[in-house]
């Protein structure tokens, strides 16, 4: 049996033409029409304005919870061929964020602990109805809290989707950036200075003057420092090394960093090749360009190690030195993007990366699953171009 009743119908308050009156749509889970009135007349002296439909059955009620939009489900415990966690239970799998209370004659504290643990807002007496009004307003401004926090939640999360899928494409686009930058100097400087340094060879053989030549000999000279810098700037744009592979990129890199830097910097690997997915590589060789800047640029350390491998399909790369160490302060300075980048690009192709750091020194750790890497070769894409970004 299903009744509504308007405020009107249940009691001549004076809250009913109160313009402060708060309209309430309870769906009303209730055996008995007089504990409707009560509970409806206390809705009221509480200054809501109820309209309730009272429902006894489970056809009812399931009725009523399709095609109605209800701001609080109040349901005795106990109705003939329905408990009230039953129905708790409906309501949960209707799918409708509606605040459930209980009222009862009596209920135990077991069942109120289920009710609570099952989703409930709250449950009281019958004998202390004065609690309902309050019971509801507090539930019901719980689920506009969470719906809220939801939202935001949800806003949050595109946000930060819009936010990675930007800087994802801002790497991509330095990376293609990069290569053709490479292409150009290497076509064109690389070219131009190649052709002149021929020429000032000639020039050098047919001329006569000593004079002469030794200013061929001084230029011959700079032409040799501008095309080694011309490849040196073109290897950091684009690192053609790594078209030999990912270790033998890494241990080039570990030498020329000692030789530069001056301290001693190790590389281990427990595989003497890889087959990596696209845009692997890359990601891994940059991550440890940018640890070993860091070493020189902030740690003042001496010895710096770098370990390669890949097991139980997981990559890891491990940069540690042995310097001062950072701390969270670091890490959090504003103009500072190594780091940040780097967690931006592990995540192009899956990967997260770890920092700690202690007074003994700093660990950074890339880690990227590669579910089938490090099978045998020719299990991979072998076209695919080690030095390109994942998938766009
Ligand atoms: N190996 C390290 N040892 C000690 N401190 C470090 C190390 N690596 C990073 N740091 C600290 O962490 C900070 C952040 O590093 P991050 O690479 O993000 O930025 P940065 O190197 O300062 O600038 P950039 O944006 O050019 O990379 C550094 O400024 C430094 O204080
Ligand atoms: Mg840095």
């Amino acid at each position: 049996m299903a009744a509504v009743v308007t405020p009107g119908q249940a009691l001549a308050s004076s809250a009913q033409g109160s313009a402060a009156a708060r309209r309430l749509r309870v769906l009303h889970l209730e055996g008995n029409e007089a504990d409707r009135a009560l509970a409806a007349s206390h809705l009221l002296r509480a200054g809501l304005w109820p309209e309730v439909l009272r429902v006894d059955s489970e056809a009812a009620y399931v009725e009523a919870l399709k095609s109605g939009d209800w701001d609080v489900v109040l349901s005795d415990f106990d109705l003939p061929g329905l408990t009230g966690l039953r129905a708790q239970q409906i309501l949960k799998d209707s799918g409708k964020d509606v605040p459930f209370i209980l009222v009862s004659g009596e209920i135990g504290e077991d069942t109120a602990v289920a009710a609570l643990r099952n989703g409930a807002s709250d449950y009281l007496l019958k004998s202390n109805l004065a609690r309902l009004a309050p019971a509801i307003e507090h539930a019901i401004a719980a689920r506009r809290d969470r719906l809220a926090r939801q939202h935001a939640d949800g806003e949050l999360a595109v946000s930060r989707r819009r936010l990675s899928e930007l800087a994802q494409h801002l790497q991509n686009s330095v990376e293609r950036e990069r290569a053709a930058i490479a292409r150009e100097i290497h076509d064109d400087v690389g070219g131009s200075l190649t052709a002149i340094q021929f020429d000032l060879a000639w020039i050098g053989r047919h001329v006569e003057s000593p004079a002469v030549q030794q200013r061929v000999a001084t230029a011959l000279e700079m032409l040799t420092h501008a095309l080694e810098a011309s490849q040196r700037i073109m290897h950091n744009l684009r690192p053609a090394i790594l078209e030999q592979g990912l270790v033998a990129a890494l241990q080039w890199m570990a030498s020329r960093h000692e030789k530069r830097e001056g301290l001693t910097c190790r590389f281990r690997t427990n595989r003497e090749t890889m087959q990596l997915p696209p845009g692997v590589p890359l990601v891994a060789y940059r991550f440890a360009q940018e640890a070993l800047t860091n070493v020189s640029k902030h740690a003042r350390a001496t010895r710096v190690t770098i370990d390669l491998s890949l097991s139980r399909g997981v990559l890891s790369l491990e940069v540690s030195d042995n310097g001062h160490g950072l701390d969270r302060a670091d890490l959090d300075k504003a103009n500072s993007f190594g780091l940040r980048g780097l967690h931006e690009r592990a995540s192009t192709v899956g990967g997260w990366v770890d920092v700690s750091s202690s007074a003994s020194g700093t660990v950074l750790m890339l880690s990227v699953p590669v579910p089938g890497a490090g099978l045998a070769p020719g299990e991979l894409d072998d076209d695919s171009d080690p030095s390109a970004w994942g998938p766009p």
